[in-house]
């Protein structure tokens, strides 16, 4: 199994496709197989997500070895350590982010939450935790280029066992860039101009 993970937005979904099409494997969503299989206990409104049946997503994880599997999760991997090949991690430049996930006209909180999670790489940095534990792991920009180029790359590097990481946006972003990012997160966080 090759995993795709990443802040939402950041682009596991054409990632994913297109390595999946590379390596003639099939394709799957961690939130698929949720709701396909009906692991969900309950759905939290407030955050617009499911409360998953954990050991129930363990087991049916346990069935797509052969597959390309998008999460925004990893926490479940690290108890399948035996059938993940590889981790490939996609950033994306939060202020690139930002306008993707304002297009899709989410609540503004859920967009700072989102945007702010990847300028900390929190799932890159789950993902460290499991390369730590032997996985291959690879980080992958998707802020420009394209997904059929940035899959090939991906592959290749999973294939020579190369572990690529870590992009540090709070590094690489230019001053101005961090100051209107900070700016946006406080107005989004603070639900100012929700009806703009
Ligand atoms: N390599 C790329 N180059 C340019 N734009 C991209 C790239 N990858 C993704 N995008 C843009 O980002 C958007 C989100 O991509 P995608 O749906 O693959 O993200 P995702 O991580 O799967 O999101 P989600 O977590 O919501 O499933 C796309 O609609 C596209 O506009
Ligand atoms: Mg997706």
């Amino acid at each position: 199994m090759i995993v795709v993970a990443g802040t939402p937005g950041t682009g596991k979904s054409l990632l994913g496709s297109n390595i999946a099409r590379l390596l003639g494997r099939r394709f799957a969503t961690i939130s698929w197989i949720v709701l396909e299989k009906g692991l969900w206990v309950q759905y939290d409104a407030r955050r617009r997500s499911f409360v998953i049946d954990y050991e129930g997503l363990l087991g049916a994880l346990r069935r797509y070895t052969g597959y390309v599997v998008e999460t925004h999760w990893l926490e479940p991997f690290e108890e399948l350590l035996d059938v993940v090949e590889g981790v490939i991690v996609t950033r994306c430049n939060p202020v690139v982010l930002l306008r993707r996930l304002e297009r899709r006209g989410w609540p503004p909180q859920k967009v700072a939450e989102n945007v702010e999670a990847e300028l900390m790489g929190v799932i890159a940095e789950e993902a460290r935790r499991l390369a730590g534990k032997g996985i291959p792991v690879v980080e992958i920009d998707t802020t420009r280029g394209s997904p059929a180029q940035n899959a090939v790359d991906a592959v290749e590097m999973l294939r020579r066992g190369e572990v690529r990481c870590c992009i540090e946006w709070l590094s690489v972003l230019q001053e101005e860039e961090l100051g209107f990012l900070l700016e946006k997160l406080t107005t989004l966080a603070s639900g100012v101009g929700r009806n703009e």
